[in-house]
Parts: C-alpha cells; sequence; structure tokens
C-alpha cells in the first residue's frame, strides 16, 4: 500500500521527496507500525514521534522529534526542510511551529491503540519491558528515486516502548537514520536507535556504495558492521543510483515493499531468517 502509493506519486511525475512523503504517511496512518497511529508508548504512557526526510539534491534536510499532537511527523519535517532555516525541531518548538504552519493538532490520546496499551499496562505491572516488545513492525522508513533523477529518504518512529520522555534515537537524524544523495544513493533504517546511532549507519551505507560496493552488497556491509561494532538490532533499505535495491538486517525479519520500472509490480514480502 506505501509502495504503491509512493509508485503513483512517481507515475504522476511527482518528486522522489513527493514519493517518501506520501508512502510514509501511509505507514503512520496504518496502526500496525511503530509510528504516527499505533506507535508504542513511553514511560509516562503517551506517544512521542520521531521523522525526518532528505533531499538528495540539496542535501537539505526536515526533522522533528518528540512531537506529541500531529498524526503525520513526516510532514512536519517536510515543511521543516521547506519553510524553515532549521534542519531539526523538537518538543514545544516542533509543535508551535506545526500549528503556525495550519497542521491540525490532535489529542495524544487518539494516536494510542488498543495493543499498545495493553503492552503498556504489562510495563506497569512489571511483566513487560522494552526488549520483549521488539518486532517486526518498527520504524518505518521509504527511499525513492524520480524520473529527474533525484533521490529522497525518510524516516517516522514512535522510538522504543517504554523510553525515558525525551528519548530520540536515530530516526530524526540524517546520516544516522537515513540519507540520500543524488547520484549515490539513499537509505532508511530501523531497528534500535541506541546501536544504529552508534554507527552511524546511513552514512556507513552510503560509505559503502561509494567505495563502488553493488546495492546488495552495500546494505550487507553495513549491517555487518552495525553487528560486528556494537552487537546491533537494526535494518536498512537502500537504493543506489541506477535504482537498484539493497536490503539486509541483523534482526529477526524486514518488512519490505518496493516497485520499480523494471519490475513493473510491487514486490513486497519479510526478509527473515537472520
Ligand atoms: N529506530 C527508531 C528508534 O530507535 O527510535
Amino acid at each position: 500500500m506505501a509502495a504503491e502509493r509512493g509508485r503513483d506519486v512517481l507515475q504522476r511525475g511527482g518528486s522522489a521527496l513527493d514519493a517518501v512523503e506520501a508512502a510514509i504517511r501511509v505507514m503512520e496512518d496504518d496502526p500496525t507500525f511503530d509510528a504516527g497511529t499505533g506507535s508504542v508508548l513511553v514511560a509516562d504512557g503517551s506517544v512521542e514521534l520521531d521523522a525526518g526526510l532528505m533531499d538528495g539534491t540539496s542535501l537539505k534536510v526536515g526533522a522533528v522529534a518528540v512531537v506529541k499532537h500531529f498524526r503525520n511527523p513526516i510532514s512536519l519535517a517536510r515543511r521543516v526542510l521547506e519553510a524553515s532555516e532549521h534542519h531539526l525541531l523538537v518538543g514545544e518548538g516542533a509543535e508551535a511551529f506545526a500549528r503556525a504552519q495550519g497542521f491540525e493538532a490532535v489529542d495524544n490520546r487518539s494516536l494510542v491503540v488498543v495493543r499498545e496499551q495493553a503492552l503498556y499496562e504489562e510495563f506497569l505491572a512489571g511483566t513487560r519491558k522494552a526488549s520483549d516488545s521488539f518486532g517486526p513492525a518498527d520504524t518505518v522508513g521509504a527511499v525513492a528515486l524520480d524520473a529527474a533523477g533525484r533521490m529522497a529518504a525518510g524516516n517516522s518512529t514512535g522510538g522504543v516502548s517504554f523510553s525515558l520522555p525525551g528519548r530520540v534515537g536515530d530516526a530524526p537524524l540524517p546520516g544516522i537514520g537515513y540519507g540520500a544523495e543524488d547520484g549515490l544513493g539513499g537509505v532508511a533504517c530501523t531497528g534500535w536507535g541506541e546501536h544504529i546511532l552508534r554507527v552511524g549507519l546511513a552514512m556507513r551505507a552510503l560509505q559503502a556504495l561509494e567505495r563502488g560496493l553493488d546495492a546488495q552488497a552495500a546494505a550487507e556491509a553495513a549491517v555487518a558492521l552495525l553487528s560486528q561494532r556494537v552487537g546491533g538490532q537494526g535494518g536498512l533499505v537502500l537504493l543506489d543510483a541506477s535504482g537498484r535495491v539493497g536490503l539486509a538486517h541483523s534482526t529477526p525479519c524486514l518488512a519490505h515493499a518496493y516497485w520499480t520500472e523494471r519490475d513493473g509490480a510491487v514486490v513486497s514480502g519479510t526478509v527473515a531468517g537472520r
């Protein structure tokens, strides 16, 4: 569904940035994922959202963190990129910016789904900890290459379960959770932000492309480094400048979907078995 939305945007002549935003909005609105509606709860029982995206042409970035009252933080991130002089706004400042830009504020409770509330009750009862809740429906991300050769990538997340309020992981940070550069590639990461931060995972994947590895080999090299250096749990989706796809993960699985002109149809699945 998200890949189809991104494909539709590109087929209508939209930009890579448009496609990334559109695809991520679908996943933010889908309660399956840890992004937007359906996100995990932090230790005080609220939802805190982070998102970021990068335009590979200008190398401009827009990102927000610890946002609590907006459904689609990826669209706030894009507005930061396009309508502010800054790259990352957090907390009350990000929310004030969103209101000033005309985004509709919502009650934080409207982002909470029954599944996550039940897990939070177990956390309060002492029968569940954050690592028990680490599953296949984690942070969402998207990467796109448009007909003009423009590359974009972005991420959106509710973070990790039961974290301290105010915790920020990799997802809104360029070069860490995502990155894009025309003529090189684009990447979006998922997994445990504290691990991903320590190795600068997105930049590692782009550097592997720079060294001449193909998309799949670059994805695998970056994730191997994450595993070897910090025992990290993570994964990534990568596009090279020719639109070839790389997928790698050290988590038990990596749900993904992509469309290319070459394939002509959306390819989707869950890579498992690591
Ligand atoms: N990967 C998202 C986070 O750790 O916040």
